[in-house]
């Protein structure tokens, strides 16, 4: 990779003293990724990305079982988006474990203090309407809770921010796919009651 060394902002130097940076590189080799010019907090940045690992984990869960259980006349392609989002959920826990791993914390899968740990919650509702509104909700809670984690990640970690980010743009897609699930069932239903 080809660095600028002599890239100036106003008066100061773009980037730390070389120099000084592959010195402190070649210390502590067995922290990996984690250098000493890690900004964030590290404890709460490994805190906060555990709690949406098990955010993710609960959402897995739900939406399995959602998709199992769904019944009716209009069952068959709201379980397929509960598989699809399950799917994608357990795509998003597997990233978020592995940068713990590369912060050098550990992903945490106690099942026994999942549910305390996770923002959103377990539903084992039955009816399909029902079903959606839940996956809803847990959506927008992970929206929130991403988006101040975002927030609270800035320019300290910006790999983790970036991750966060592409995952926070697919709870916006979910919660928008089921937006217009609850619309175009209402409309049947609608149809169907008059
Ligand atoms: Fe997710
Ligand atoms: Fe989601």
């Amino acid at each position: 990779m080809k660095v600028n060394h002599n890239a100036t902002d106003g008066d100061r130097p773009f980037l730390s003293d070389i120099k000084e940076i592959r010195r402190r590189a070649r210390e502590h080799i067995q922290a990996g990724a984690v250098t000493e010019g890690y900004r964030a907090d590290r404890n709460t940045v490994l805190r906060l990305l555990n709690e949406a690992l098990a955010s993710e984990i609960v959402c897995v869960l739900r939406y399995r079982r959602h998709y199992y259980t769904a019944t009716g006349i209009h069952a068959q392609a709201v379980a397929e988006e509960f598989l699809e989002h399950a799917n994608q959920e357990l795509g998003h826990a597997d990233l978020i474990a592995k940068r713990i791993t590369q912060l050098g914390g550990e992903p945490d899968f106690d099942p026994g203090s999942l549910l305390t740990r996770s923002h959103s919650e377990y539903s084992d509702a039955d009816d399909l309407l029902e079903m959606i509104q839940e996956n809803l909700v847990a959506e927008r809670i992970a929206i929130e809770s991403y988006s101040e984690i975002i927030r609270y990640l800035g320019a300290d970690d910006p790999t983790s921010r970036r991750m966060m980010e592409e995952i926070l743009a697919a709870e916006e897609e979910h919660a928008e796919d089921l937006r217009i699930l609850i619309q175009v069932l209402g409309t049947k239903g609608d149809r169907r009651r008059s």
